[in-house]
C-alpha cells in the first residue's frame, strides 16, 4: 500500500484491514513515498517523519509493516522499481496485492512500465460502497468494497494549522508525534493570541527582550540543529511571568502548586521560570514537556539539560537586544562554539553576579554548572 502519508490516517489503516480480511493477505506493507513522480510540485514533510508516523500508526499490528525502500532510494521511485524489489523477497508463486484508490486507479495507465506492472500485481481498488468501479479499470484487479472513512491527509494538516483537534482521526501515537515535533505548523495558531497576551503582561523592555529571545533562539535552531517552532513557542513564553508583582508571583506559586526553597523565598523573582511553564500549560495549552521545562529552567539551568532547554537558556542571555551587562561578550564569543561552554560562562557569571549581591544562587543553577563541568571533561 503505497502513499505519501503526510500523513497517515485512520482511512488508511481501514481500507489495509478491508483488504487485508477481504483477500486474506499475510501482511500489509506500507510503503510511504520517497519522491513521487506524481506529486512533484507537493512539498512534503520530511520523508523521516512520514516514514516514523507510520511506523508508530502501524506498531503492534503483527499484519502491518512499513518498508524505507521508497524514501530511502535518492531519486524518484517508480512503483515498477518496488514492486520489483519487493517481488524479489517473495516466494515464488506468491500474489503480490498493489492496494490503491479508486481515485488512483484511472491513472495507473499514465505510470511508468504500467503493463508490466499490471503482470506483476493484483491491484485492489479501494472503493466507496456504493460507487461503481468498473472490474475493467484495470487489467488485473479486484474492487474492494469498504465503508471508506472520508478523512483526508489535506483536511488534517489543514485543521492542525488552525490548532484543531486531529483526534479521532489519526492513532493516538501519529498524533502525539505530530505534536513532539511541531509538524504542520502545530503551533502557528498560538503565535498570535500568545504575542496578544504578552503584550498585555510584559513591559515594553520586556517584550521587545522576548522577540530578542525568539529571534536569537532560532538563529541557534539552525546553528546548533534543533525544532524553531518549539524553541520559537518556549521563547515567547519564557518570561510570561517575569513582570508579575512579587505578591502576585507568590500566589501564583501558591495556586499551581510550586514549592518555594529558601532561595525562592529570598528572590521571588527566580519564580517566573516555574510560572511561566505553568501558564504556558494552562493559558495555552501546551503539552510538550520539551517547551514546558525549556521554560522551566531557563534562568537557574539545571543538571542534564535537554537540547531546547540549553537554547532558550543561552538566547536568553545573548539575543541581540539586550543592553550590554558583565559577561555578554563572553557568553555571545563562548556561543559561537558551543552552547555547553555558553552555559558554563553564563553560570560562572551569575555566580559572580549573586556573590556580588551577597545573594545564594540557586541549587539547580551549582547543579547545572558541576554537570556541564564534569560533562566538558
Ligand atoms: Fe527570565
Ligand atoms: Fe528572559
Amino acid at each position: 500500500m503505497g502513499g505519501t502519508f503526510d500523513p497517515v490516517h485512520l482511512g488508511h489503516l481501514h481500507a489495509a484491514q478491508y483488504a487485508r480480511e477481504e483477500f486474506g493477505i499475510e501482511k500489509v506493507l506500507f510503503m510511504p513515498a520517497g519522491l513521487p513522480p506524481h506529486k512533484d510540485n507537493i512539498c512534503l514533510s520530511d520523508a523521516a517523519h512520514r516514514f516514523n508516523m507510520v511506523a508508530l500508526s502501524v506498531k503492534g499490528n503483527r499484519y502491518f509493516g512499513v518498508s524505507d525502500f521508497e524514501i530511502l532510494s535518492r531519486d524518484t521511485t517508480y512503483s515498477i522499481d518496488t514492486v520489483k524489489e519487493i517481488k524479489s523477497h517473495m516466494q515464488d508463486g506468491a500474489v503480490l496485492y498493489f492496494i490503491i484508490g479508486a481515485d488512483t486507479a484511472p491513472f495507473v495507465k499514465t505510470w511508468k512500465s504500467h503493463t508490466e506492472l499490471e503482470q506483476l500485481v493484483t491491484f485492489i481498488v479501494v472503493s466507496r460502497r456504493g460507487n461503481e468501479v468498473k472490474r475493467n479499470i484495470l487489467k488485473n484487479c479486484e474492487i474492494l468494497n469498504a465503508p471508506v472513512l472520508e478523512i483526508s491527509s489535506t483536511e488534517i494538516r489543514a485543521r492542525i494549522k488552525e490548532g484543531k483537534s486531529v483526534k479521532y482521526t489519526v492513532t493516538d501515537a501519529a498524533q502525539n508525534y505530530i505534536r513532539d515535533n511541531a509538524l504542520y505548523g502545530f503551533y502557528s495558531s498560538l503565535y498570535p493570541k500568545i504575542t496578544r497576551h504578552l503584550k498585555t503582561v510584559l513591559s515594553e523592555r520586556k517584550f521587545t527582550h522576548t522577540l530578542g529571545v525568539e529571534k536569537e533562539a532560532v538563529r541557534l535552531c539552525q546553528m546548533f540543529g534543533g525544532n524553531e517552532e518549539k524553541a520559537r513557542v518556549a521563547a515567547l513564553l519564557h518570561d510570561a511571568a517575569k513582570n508579575m508583582p512579587s505578591d502576585e508571583k507568590l500566589a501564583a506559586c501558591k495556586k499551581y502548586g510550586i514549592k518555594l526553597d529558601s532561595v525562592l523565598k529570598s528572590q521571588p523573582n527566580l519564580t517566573h521560570q516555574f510560572i511561566g511553564a505553568k501558564i504556558a500549560e494552562d493559558l495555552f495549552g501546551i503539552t510538550d514537556s520539551e517547551i514546558l521545562n525549556a521554560i522551566k529552567y531557563h534562568t537557574t539551568g539545571r543538571k542534564n539539560m535537554s537540547h531546547l532547554e540549553k537554547i532558550i537558556f543561552v538566547a536568553d542571555c545573548t539575543e541581540p537586544y539586550r543592553s550590554d551587562y558583565d559577561g555578554l561578550a563572553e557568553i555571545r564569543a563562548a556561543a559561537k562554539e558551543s552552547l555547553d561552554r555558553a552555559i558554563l560562562v553564563a553560570i560562572k557569571f551569575s555566580i559572580e553576579y549573586v556573590k556580588a549581591k551577597g545573594q545564594p544562587l540557586h541549587p539547580l543553577s551549582l547543579e547545572a554548572l558541576e554537570f556541564t563541568i564534569q560533562e566538558g571533561k
